[in-house]
């Protein structure tokens, strides 16, 4: 992903499993992930292990492992891969998806929280068009604003319980925070009148919240402030952000992040403080607007009507590939079927393989027009 290159950012690769411990840890007990969505085995030696849920823990890991804290500060990182969630599957939720993430660690500088929301926005918007993009920010302070917080929202809750669905008041004493997620109308309508964790902020937590709001005003990136935003991770600390895209539907999630100042250190590094995000991949694709130029941007594709012509058929893809985008057809599979690949695989332009030469055909015009030679197909393509 060259702008996130640009800015500065090296290309991490964690491996796909890790101690089970490090998530549990890293993610924290209480959390949806945790508790339920793990895919969790032991190998051969009895060891408990877990494909990565996330890659904020894993990258902490190997921050920790590799004595990158001896590097100049703050280290900036990037990563891109598969990702395991045990969630009942539905549209743009899979149980194996493609997270692009980064992680800054090494600074509690307010302006490197603007940088990364700033590149989520230029990855979502700029870089892929995702459409109806809505971004959402608050604080959530330090974990210790969050313990009194959430004893004074436990209390709320208490008061306030006869008006809560079951669910609901189950989970006041583990998680009171859930309540602001809840789609009943009822708890939403409760919620209202809540107190939020914003109000609770320390005094140099509040300034650091400003002081980022005022960056993002600099940099013209427009954002909500949602006192109730909820990220699902235990390790969040002051700023945590998220882009939704109307065009999703229930998963409108495409990406989100937040600081973790303590997350290091609890994973047995030094005091490091640290913030980034990770944006689905298959989410960013499904909320994307699909320019018209992009809709036939595919390969060229070779039709190859019998199959005595296969060895004119390599030999023009052989020159072609590496120059043009190029996919060969299977030879003497009908032209109806090889026509109906071409389409899928959103080829522009067919190239037909004849008897004596070649017919270029433009598959958005129907257009068709004869090349004697293969030289004369690449030259065509050359222009
Ligand atoms: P997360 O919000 O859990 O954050 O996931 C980030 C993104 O991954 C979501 O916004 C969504 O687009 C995508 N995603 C999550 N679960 C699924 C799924 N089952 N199917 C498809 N897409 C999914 C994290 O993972 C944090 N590690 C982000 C972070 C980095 N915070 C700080 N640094």
């Amino acid at each position: 992903m060259s702008v996130l290159e640009l800015a500065g950012y090296r290309y991490i690769e964690t491996p796909v499993f890790e101690d089970t411990e490090l998530f549990t840890r890293g993610v924290g007990e209480s959390t949806d992930i945790v508790q339920k969505e793990m895919f969790t085995f032991e190998d051969m030696g009895g060891r408990s292990l877990t494909l990565r849920p996330e890659g904020t823990a894993p990258v902490c890991r190997a921050y920790i492992e590799h004595g990158m804290h001896k590097r100049p500060q703050p280290v900036r990182l990037w990563y891109w891969g598969p990702f395991f969630r045990h969630e009942a599957p539905q549209a743009g939720r899979f149980r194996q998806f493609t997270q692009l993430g980064t992680e800054v660690l090494g600074s509690d500088d307010p302006a490197i929280d603007a940088e990364v929301i700033a590149l989520l926005r230029d990855v979502l918007f700029d870089q892929s068009d995702v459409r109806e993009l809505r971004l959402r920010i608050s604080s959530l302070g330090t974990a210790e604003t969050r313990r009194e917080y959430a004893e004074e929202l436990k209390g709320f809750l208490r008061k306030r319980a006869d008006e809560l669905p079951p669910d609901v008041q189950a989970r006041i004493d583990a998680n009171p925070l859930r309540a602001f997620d809840s789609a009943d109308p009822g708890t939403q309508s409760v919620m209202t009148d809540a107190p939020t964790l914003l109000d609770r902020l320390d005094p140099e937590d509040a300034e650091h919240f400003a002081e980022v709001r005022a960056l993002l005003d600099e940099g013209g990136i427009e954002y909500e402030v949602d006192p109730a935003l909820v990220r699902g991770l235990d390790y969040y600390t002051r700023t945590v952000f998220e882009f939704t895209s109307d065009a999703l539907g229930a998963q409108s999630g495409v990406g989100g992040g937040g600081r973790y100042d303590r997350l290091v250190e609890q994973l047995g590094g030094p005091p490091t403080p640290a913030i980034g995000w990770a944006a689905g991949v298959e989410r960013i694709l499904l909320a994307a607007g699909s320019a018209p130029d992009r809709e036939r941007a595919g390969p060229v594709f070779i039709a190859v009507p019998k199959d005595e012509r296969r060895r004119q058929a390599f030999r023009l893809w052989y020159e072609l590939q590496g120059a043009v985008p190029v996919l060969m057809g299977e030879p003497g599979r009908s032209m109806k079927g090889q026509m109906k690949q071409a389409d899928r695989a959103g080829a522009r332009w067919t190239v037909i393989v004849e008897e004596d030469g070649f017919e270029l055909k433009d598959m958005e015009s129907g257009e068709q027009r004869p090349l004697t030679s293969a030289d004369e197909v690449v030259r065509a393509f050359q222009q």
